[in-house]
């Protein structure tokens, strides 16, 4: 790739020059990579005091990556031009899953006009009319677990969230003949799963038995299905009735009055899907081995619900996204050189915000390494301060979702398995499957019998 790495001396300052990029460790590619492969956390806090607040990774695919630690430098990254630092060309990796005109994946133009078309559904006070479908599916699961076995809680959890986005995003019902749907979508993101599938080095079809062969075949079913789903919604009549978010994207109209095209429906559904579900899971499954882990916390926010109040809910919330976000970072590709703090970051490089190690940075957050709910109920999250979501114009379109399912699904279960313990007691270490930091065991826990209800 031909990059500006010559720029003019007019733009360079006299102490860094705009080539020059910032510290960072200097082992060969292979061993940061499985550094940052096996060891992400304790591998980013080493590298961060070692070199600071801004530091320079190797990677395979991305090259060079920026990592930033400093919620000060945050602003100039997510607020620059989209066509100068771009997200989709980062996360190019995922183009075979989610399809070349995923949210995910496109920028400038293109990215602004596909982001404006989905917004309006997810839109805060839209997520109330889903909480009866996410309790009752809450309690469909609670109804499943065994009692008096052990059994890990982010399967569990995940059960739930990708019901909850079938029915809410897709709008399938429970009648509905789709609902062959559901099992191949599940072999689907256990194929997504298998990282030799994803890898470009393994992208040959092989035949069916072969991990890239097996993907396409899997794939090609699953979109047989959704571009039914998609046929049929666009042709119902009462589609206007309708509460789902696929029912609105059909009706959405851009600029110039167009609607979205089938294929564009069809990779905006797979990446809500694969952006919403395990994300949030992964969220509920760290909630639950902190409260867990905290008994004293765990009555607290248990007296505050019953006394009808969620603002501990919330704090709980907030606290167990800063102490465990389960997107350790987001990137941005350079189109164009950026000032971040003292350095001129040249076109060609990667910059990362680093989420994990802004919410661990005690001059923010006391204590940083503790679970304590409280920080947050007096106190609001600040924007770049508390950004499990990401930040700019880039910023997740689930927040809001995310948000609202974890309040609807956190008291359920409270209520539903009051006898619920973990196995072992004490919290999973974070282990990095894919984007996602989940925890190691999946929070192994059993239904007390006693308790169980
Ligand atoms: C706890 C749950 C979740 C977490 C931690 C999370 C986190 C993130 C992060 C970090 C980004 C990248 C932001 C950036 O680059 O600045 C993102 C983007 C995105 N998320 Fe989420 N997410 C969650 C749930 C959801 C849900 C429920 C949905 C939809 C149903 C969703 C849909 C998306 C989409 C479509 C994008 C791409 C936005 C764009 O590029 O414009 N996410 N999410």
């Amino acid at each position: 790739m031909h990059t500006h790495m010559d720029a003019s001396p007019s733009t360079t300052t006299a102490r860094t020059p705009s080539t020059k990029l910032p510290p960072g460790p200097r082992l060969p590619i292979p061993v940061q990579t499985a550094l940052w492969v096996l060891r992400p956390v304790s591998t980013m806090r080493r590298w961060h005091e070692r070199y600071g607040d801004v530091f320079t990774i190797k990677l395979p695919f991305n090259g060079d990556v920026v990592q930033v630690a400093d919620p000060a430098l945050l602003k100039a990254i997510f607020s620059a031009k989209p066509d100068d630092a771009r997200a989709g060309e980062a996360n190019s990796i995922l183009a075979p899953v989610l399809g070349a005109s995923s949210l995910l994946l496109l920028d400038g133009r293109e990215h602004l006009r596909q982001r404006k078309l989905l917004l309006p559904p997810f839109h805060g006070e839209r997520m109330q009319r889903y909480a009866d479908t996410i309790t009752a599916i809450t309690e469909q699961e609670l109804a499943r677990w065994p009692v008096g076995t052990p059994f890990a809680l982010r399967p569990a959890m995940q059960r739930i969230t990708l019901e909850v986005i079938l029915r809410a995003v897709f709008g399938l019902e429970e009648s509905d003949h789709l609902d062959a749907l559901g099992p191949m979508v599940r072999d689907l993101i256990d194929v997504t799963r298998n990282r030799l599938a994803v890898m470009p080095w393994f992208r040959f079809d092989l035949g069916p038995r072969s991990p890239w062969g097996r993907f396409l075949r899997q794939r090609a079913r699953v979109d047989e299905l959704l571009y039914e789903l998609i046929r049929r919604r666009q042709a119902d009549p009462h589609v206007a009735d309708r509460d789902d978010v696929l029912s609105m994207l059909v009706q959405a109209r851009d600029e110039n009055g167009e609607a979205m095209t089938p294929q564009e429906l069809r990779d905006e559904l797979v990446t809500l899907l694969l952006a919403g579900h395990e994300t949030t899971a992964t969220s509920l499954a760290w909630c639950f081995n902190l409260l867990l882990t905290h008994p004293h916390e765990l009555r607290s926010l248990r007296d505050d619900l019953d006394a009808g109040s969620t603002t501990r809910l919330d704090a709980v919330i907030k606290e167990t996204m800063r102490l465990r976000p389960v997107v350790s970072i987001v990137a941005r590709t350079l189109h164009a050189p950026l000032q971040v703090g003292e350095w001129s970051l040249p076109a060609g490089v990667v910059v990362a915000p680093n989420i994990e190690l802004v919410h661990h940075r005690a001059d923010i957050y006391p204590e940083p390494e503790r679970f304590l709910p409280g920080r947050f109920v007096d106190k609001q999250a600040e924007t770049y301060e508390w950004l499990p979501f990401g930040g700019g114009t880039r910023r997740c379109i689930g927040a809001s979702f995310a948000i609202f399912e974890m309040r609807q699904v956190i008291p359920v279960v409270l209520q539903r398995a009051a006898g619920l313990r973990l196995v072992e007691q004490s919290m999973d270490a974070v282990r990095r499957q894919a984007v996602v930091m989940v925890p190691e065991r999946g929070v192994r826990v059993v239904l007390e019998p006693a308790a169980a209800s």
